[in-house]
């Protein structure tokens, strides 16, 4: 069974047991003492089972079971254990000698409803407060449990001996905890007006608080990340590529003829394509006309010097209506990227502020076909580039294609290609290894990531190439020249919904990589990905977390340049996770423990499914204060935000936040 798998039985296992628990104590209180004691078997029985889902999730890493094994387990064994000695033998002999009455004496429904109490312990922690555990959640759940048996124990006995006093240690012990919970947060208030503490700078800058100080080197000295830009001529032999983009509100109409209200760039959705061959010069103004909520360029994917990033708050201020932001770097990398607002990033990109980002080759002018296509979900209608219905091409057989498939949205997509076979010849920008033909397979893009697709034109009359999105929307159909489609084409006909999923990681052959799983890494950060209840940007949210943390309370990964660095990626919750690191391709070690048996896979964003452990290494070869985020981007505004700072660069900017 999949990791997911056994986290869904555990949770259902977990949840039977309070049921179980719950119903003996109810049963015995209704005079019934032979159907309590059958339920109080088959809580035990639950129990136990319990326990094993545990186990067997444990078998999956620490990090899926933490919670569980130090405080719902215990909660549980001990809740349970107390109604099995308490409850048990009353039940029995109430069985024994026909005494119905007895079943609902306070000594036998209490500490079976207590055990309940405990049991619930149990999902309650695993939802609000997730991981790791803590002292502060334990003691307020031991609290919550004590508090809820003494409430239900004064309701069904005229006298609780000692009650008082053992009201006054539950809520003693529910302070404490409460104590523990707020500590940090109004240490770290407090710590905050001391730029001096290596703490602070790893969280200060960026919490949207007025009167926070910078982002300070330890040294108090650095290179402040406005000074890191690249070079302000294209190499030998390149131009330099000029363009202007301008925010703006506009009413967009879509292929259909629907209208519907954008925020763009240049007044279209996507914005304007960026094009450029390697070894050319970028520069983008960036103005902004009328996005009161102001607006950045982030290049997905390229690895721009940390200046030129785009992350308000953190390598420049949002540009506000009026004001403007030049944006220049070289085109070193050949491929397929995008660009998009950082600035209330999660609503910004949705309402359209985002375009393509193409780099060729030098030396490799484009042939045949060559098409951007970002998919973007908008209002409701998935759009590929500016069509909300498919888009049609004639392409004489033989022509080259390459399809530029970008996700722009917060959730992955399944892409079929049909009627051709074609190669998935790039991810993230990067060429994979030996891609061998694929047909009659799905494709999942995950939210930020890029494919690209190579085929040929087959000859006409018969074939169409039909790309679907999500099995249901047909984003392009290509025709071969004067066929006019005949209604008896293979990838117009196929029932796409069956194809299996490709494997990414067994996809093409293995090559030397920069890298490898063996290397000696000088840095190790394990990223534990789940939602919990978390303070963030200072209110109280039902966070997306990272170790129980949420922006700007994650500590930020700190690393030297020429550090080997190893990410180890956990999601234990029940979405998915896009995760994105800025300004660094990351090379895939592993994922669910396995090593990719195909090309080595250099990704910027990869999909971390519930259940899975990812292993990916870079190198820090570009100094700067980076993103390192969730790109779902509704996450990433509900806290799923850290930072990765190299030593000795700081930030004169305040104020960035988790979108
Ligand atoms: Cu595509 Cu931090 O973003
Ligand atoms: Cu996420």
């Amino acid at each position: 069974m999949t990791t997911s798998g056994v986290m869904t039985l555990d949770l259902f296992v977990s949840v039977v047991a309070v049921a179980a628990w719950a119903a003996a104590g109810v049963t015995a209180a209704a005079r019934r003492p032979a159907a309590a004691a059958a339920l109080l078997g088959v809580a035990v029985l639950v129990s136990l089972l319990r326990a094993g889902s545990v186990i067997a999730l444990a078998g999956d890493g620490w990090w899926f079971v933490q919670e569980k094994v130090t405080v719902a387990l215990p909660l549980l064994v001990l809740g349970g254990g107390a109604a099995v000695a308490l409850s048990g033998p009353r039940l029995l002999s109430a069985v024994r000698h026909g005494r119905a009455e007895e079943a609902r004496a306070p000594a036998v429904v209490v500490p079976l409803l207590g055990a309940a109490y405990a049991a619930a312990a149990g999902p309650v922690q695993t939802f609000l407060l997730g991981y790791p555990a803590t002292w502060s959640g334990a003691l307020i759940l031991v609290a919550v449990v004590a508090g809820a048996v003494l409430i239900t124990w004064r309701a069904v006995a005229a006298d609780v001996p000692r009650l008082r006093a053992a009201v006054a240690v539950t809520i003693a012990v529910g302070l404490v905890g409460g104590g523990l919970a707020v500590a940090p947060a109004v240490a770290s208030t407090a710590d905050a007006a001391d730029p001096a503490d290596p703490a602070v700078s790893a969280t200060a800058g960026m919490t949207g608080m007025p009167g926070m100080p910078g982002m300070e080197s330890p040294t108090g000295h650095g290179v402040p990340v406005t000074d890191l830009h690249g070079p302000d001529a294209p190499e030998p032999g390149g131009t330099v590529r000029r363009y202007t983009l301008t925010a703006r509100t506009a009413t967009i109409t879509l292929s259909s003829g629907r209208r519907v209200s954008a925020w763009t760039f240049d007044g279209r959705v996507p914005g304007p394509p960026i094009t450029a061959t390697q070894g050319d010069l970028i520069e983008v103004r960036l103005r902004n006309a009328d996005i009161t909520a102001g607006v950045t360029v982030h290049w997905h994917g390229y690895d721009v010097p940390s200046g030129e990033d785009g992350v308000p708050g953190l390598t420049q201020d949002a540009v506000m209506p009026g004001h403007e932001f030049v944006y220049r770097f070289l085109a070193s990398q050949a491929g397929t990227y995008w660009y998009h607002t950082h600035e209330v990033s999660d609503l910004g990109v949705r309402m359209g502020l985002y375009g393509t980002l193409v780099v060729t080759p030098k030396g490799a002018a484009p042939r045949g076909l060559d098409l951007a296509l970002p998919v973007h979900t908008f209002a409701g209608a998935t759009v590929a580039g500016d069509h909300d219905q498919p888009i049609e091409r004639q392409v004489p057989a033989g022509t080259p294609v390459r399809l530029r498939l970008i996700n722009t949205d917060n959730t992955p997509h399944r892409l079929t290609l049909a009627g051709v076979p074609y190669r998935l010849a790039a991810v993230d920008g990067t060429d994979l290894h030996e891609p061998g033909t694929l047909g009659g397979v799905g494709l999942r893009l995950a939210a930020g990531s890029r494919y690209d697709l190579a085929f040929t034109m087959p000859p006409a009359p018969t074939d169409a190439v039909v790309l679907r999105v999500d099995d249901r929307a047909v984003a392009l159909r290509l025709t071969g020249a004067g066929s006019g489609g005949t209604g008896k084409d293979t990838g117009e006909n196929a029932d796409t919904s069956k194809w299996p999923e490709l494997d990414l990681t067994r996809y093409g052959t293995p090559a030397p990589a920069p890298f490898t799983a063996r290397d000696h890494f000088d840095r190790d950060f394990t990223l534990v990905l789940d939602r919990g209840l978390a303070i963030s940007e200072g209110r109280p949210l039902y966070a997306q977390t990272v170790n129980g943390q949420a922006f700007p309370g994650i500590p930020t990964e700190e690393v030297k340049k020429g550090d080997l660095v190893r990410l180890t990626v956990v999601n234990r919750g029940r979405e998915t996770h896009p995760w994105h690191l800025h300004g660094h391709h990351v090379l895939v070690l592993s994922r669910n423990g396995r090593a990719p048996t195909g090309s080595p896979l250099l990704l910027d964003t990869f999909d971390v499914r519930p259940g899975e452990v990812w292993q990916v290494a870079f190198r820090a070869d570009n100094p700067g204060l980076w993103m390192n985020h969730c790109h779902n981007l509704s996450h990433a505004e509900s806290g799923m935000v850290l930072h990765l700072m190299y030593e000795g660069v700081t930030s004169p900017f305040h104020g960035a936040h988790g979108g």
